[in-house]
């Protein structure tokens, strides 16, 4: 019997290196990755002209929205974003209207989306009020909890230490990985009122009223709660110095932490927020040269586990208002991650390996999303193609994502995902894409 697909002409990235080979592919499975002539007879064939054929690429964090924010985004717009940017499989943040804080919001999110997505799609659960739901969250299937110290969102009161380490110990005892926004919500509250108090509305308040010691005193915080469970605690979008520094601390003492970082906080700093607006603008907004040369520094030393896009879509009148205050942060980035740091890899500041690692192999581990996140025969077939040599404006209006807008616009970068393959299947193929709705699956946590 013919496997389903053999792809073929291409560098293949595999156990550490760029190998040239192809891939055979059966049912929604790498079967074989050899030399061309001793690949399996296939039903069909495909050309990849060349290119480099890597791992398709796993964003722990995504708001891909729907239901009462489908204005936003919803399961088809966002992950044919992800698609059309090489991404296969999302994780999905839970401050949704309604809030994924229970098994039956999560129910209900995975029922709307198995019928929509076209690349695979896990979840995140908040917390929920009665903590006795935490197990029955986890096997409902979600992947991870999320915890927002910057805002109440799901059923935890956030300044409340006994609950959060109750909540931290129930977790911890299921397994399942925790990711925290970590901003002092009274730090943020006092400090905008303060803003607001002296008339002020542009975006350096907003920076003002976002002061790097809200992240570094949620992060403190934090770190020592964490210890006293067996919780593996992620840091979601590190922003600062300080805290980054905190975090690296406390991953040496040997505690399971982790963190991320985004392609906004790696590759912009305030100087951007102040040319570009609030299209710029996310929480934590972004650092200041300072800040950013110290996350290149840890991403050099191999202390940061994962980039992640925090895709956060609004719609254009909900940035484009009078005052700061009006405005909601948030960047689309599925579509632009990886063709910036395609250009990071031929500008020579990022290796292949390391790209590879941060966005597909670590984030596979640290959710523990089995059988994906490198291309080893028996794995998922989740593929991205890219062709290194291609270079163009980044150009927002041709988004799939309903947020047509990035302060990446116009950037010029070489290096282009131009197929991907979700499960086996070809969903985006020289930026269109192709597969049906419904082609992605649901992730589930397995015990
Ligand atoms: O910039 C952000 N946008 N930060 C968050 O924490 C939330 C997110 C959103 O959902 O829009
Ligand atoms: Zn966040
Ligand atoms: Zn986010």
């Amino acid at each position: 019997m013919p496997v389903d697909t053999v792809l073929y002409n291409t560098k293949v990235y595999t156990h550490g290196r760029l190998i040239e080979a192809g891939l055979a592919v059966d049912e929604g499975r790498i079967f074989k990755i050899a030399k061309e002539t001793n690949l399996p007879p296939a039903s069909a064939k495909l050309d990849l002209k060349g290119n480099v054929t890597l791992p398709g690429l796993i964003d722990s964090h995504v708001h891909l929205r729907n239901q009462q924010l489908a204005y936003k985004e919803d399961f088809f717009t966002g992950t044919a974003a992800a698609a059309a940017g090489g991404i296969t499989l999302t994780i999905d943040m839970p401050n949704n209207k309604p809030v994924t804080m229970d098994s039956k919001s999560l129910r209900e999110r995975m029922k709307l989306a198995e019928k929509r997505v076209v690349v695979n799609v896990a979840f995140y659960s908040a917390f929920p009020k009665d903590l006795e739901e935490v197990s029955s969250i986890v096997e409902e299937g979600a992947v991870a909890f999320k915890l927002y110290m910057s805002q109440e969102i799901g059923g935890l009161d956030v300044d409340d230490d006994d609950m959060l380490l109750h909540a931290f110990k129930d977790v911890g005892k299921m397994g399942a990985p925790i990711a925290v926004h970590a901003e002092d919500r009274e730090m943020l509250e006092n400090m905008r009122r303060k803003m607001e108090k002296a008339g002020r509305k542009d975006v350096e308040a907003y920076v003002k009223a976002h002061p790097p010691q809200a992240e570094i005193k949620a992060t403190k915080r934090i770190i020592q709660l964490t210890k006293k469970s067996s919780a593996h605690l992620h840091f979601c979008h590190v922003s600062s110095a300080v805290a980054l520094n905190a975090i690296l601390k406390a991953k040496n003492t040997g505690y399971p932490f982790t963190c991320e970082v985004t392609p906004h906080h790696l590759l912009m700093s305030s100087e951007h927020l102040k040319r570009y607006g609030t299209l710029a603008l996310a929480d934590p907004p972004l650092g200041n040269k300072d800040d950013v040369k110290a996350l290149w520094i840890a991403l050099k030393h191999g202390s940061i586990d994962t980039l992640a896009s925090d895709h956060a879509p609004h719609t254009m009148e909900e940035k484009e208002v009078e005052s700061v205050w009006d405005a909601e942060p948030g960047i689309p980035g599925l579509e632009t991650m990886l063709p910036l740091l395609l250009a990071q890899v031929n500008d020579g500041h990022l290796t292949m390996a390391d790209l590879v690692k941060l966005t597909s192999e670590k984030p596979a581990q640290i959710f523990d999303l089995r059988g994906r996140g490198s291309l080893n025969a028996g794995n998922c077939a989740d593929i991205v193609v890219v062709d290194m040599n291609q270079e163009y404006k980044i150009d927002s209006s041709r988004f799939y994502s309903k947020a047509k807008y990035s302060p990446f616009d116009s950037w010029k970068v070489k290096g282009k995902p131009v197929k991907t393959f979700v499960n086996g299947q070809l969903v985006m193929d020289e930026g269109e894409i192709v597969a049906k709705p419904g082609t992605g699956q649901i992730v589930r946590w397995e015990s």
